[in-house]
């Protein structure tokens, strides 16, 4: 009889400790399992990103054929701006995900591949719990570029003074041509410039001879373009003509391509002054010029 209240006492005692260390920390719990349920649905949607989105937006989301999405100013609101959104972020990358990008903006109205829909709703391939991964993705970018309060700087960085311009007679440092075949890949250039399979189609001109209909590399173009007919540029040298090519890409449309212009406009994305620096020119002209 004693021992049956004893135990009975036991009981009620340790099922009220459970009971209230449970209740203490659900909060926590709850807050864990949050988190493990985000950074799952992150998983998911680098793994989608990797299989889907790379060739057009680089496989840091930096950029290519299709626009930076790993870019301060895609989740500060600037470029949310420009396209005339009012909603939230969330939204804007859900829609554009979902339905594609039909009416492209000002920066990519010449770029030849549009952003495809991708949603099952609207014919593309991918659940809606996809595009939730894809976007949940997209929006862990922007962790990199808070400060130290959380916030985004929305101010627009000052231009940066060693960005290369778009003077063709800027002065350039010595180049490395090692480094700048690692920049080609690093931003982008090579996913219209090299095909990454034989016979692969190409957005720009092929660098690589044995890829090049007339068996010359683009070092070997730089040389004779501009002493053709058809040359509309201003270059002096192989080297100004591949500067020129990259800052200035009007300047000269490369003929023969049904993808390289329309109306006098290159669809060589015209970021390049901003976005490249003199020693990052350098360098990668240093490269090409190695590709005879
Ligand atoms: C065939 C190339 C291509 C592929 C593949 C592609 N995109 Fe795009 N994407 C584009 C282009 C081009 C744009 C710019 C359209 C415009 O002018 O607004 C774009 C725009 C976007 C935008 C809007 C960005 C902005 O700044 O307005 C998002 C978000 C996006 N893509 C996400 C994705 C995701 C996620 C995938 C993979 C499921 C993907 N894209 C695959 C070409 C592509
Ligand atoms: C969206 C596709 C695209 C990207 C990305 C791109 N280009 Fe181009 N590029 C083109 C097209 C199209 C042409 C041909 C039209 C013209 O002459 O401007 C071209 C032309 C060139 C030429 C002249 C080639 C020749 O045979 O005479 C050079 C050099 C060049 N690009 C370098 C670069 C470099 C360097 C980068 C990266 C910093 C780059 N491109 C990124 C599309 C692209």
């Amino acid at each position: 009889m004693v021992w049956r209240v004893i135990i009975g006492t036991f009981s009620v005692v340790l099922t009220m400790v459970v009971f209230g260390f449970v209740a203490v920390t659900e909060q926590d719990r709850m807050a864990s399992f949050e988190r493990a349920y985000n950074s799952r649905t992150i998983e998911a949607g680098a793994a989608l990103f990797q299989n889907n989105c790379v060739s057009c937006h680089g496989d840091q989301g930096q950029g290519g054929a299709g626009p930076a999405l790993n870019a301060v100013d895609l989740f500060n609101g600037v470029r949310l701006k420009e396209i005339g959104w009012q909603g939230t972020l969330e939204a804007y990358l859900r829609g554009a995900i979902n339905a594609g990008r039909p009416r492209a903006s000002a920066a990519f109205q010449n770029d030849p591949q549009r952003m495809p829909a991708w949603g099952q709703a609207n014919g593309g391939p991918l659940r809606s719990d996809q595009v939730e991964s894809l976007v949940a993705y997209i929006m862990n970018w922007s962790e990199a570029f808070k400060d130290a309060s959380g916030k985004i700087p929305t101010a627009t960085a000052t231009p940066n003074p060693n960005a290369v311009g778009s003077d063709i007679n800027v002065e350039l440092p010595a180049g490395d041509a090692a480094n700048g075949q690692l920049l080609a890949t690093a931003k982008g250039c090579t996913s219209c410039h090299v095909a990454a399979a034989p016979g692969a189609s190409l957005v720009g001109p092929a660098w690589m001879a044995d890829q090049s209909p007339d068996g010359k590399g683009v070092g070997t173009h730089a040389t004779e373009r501009p002493a053709t007919a058809e040359y509309t540029g201003k270059a002096a040298s192989p080297e100004q003509y591949l500067l020129e090519s990259i800052i200035q890409p009007s300047a000269f449309i490369v003929p023969g391509g049904t993808t390289y212009g329309v109306n006098g406009q290159s669809t060589m994305p015209a970021v390049y002054p901003q976005q490249l620096e003199k020693q990052e020119v350098a360098d990668i002209i240093a490269y090409l010029l190695t590709l005879h």
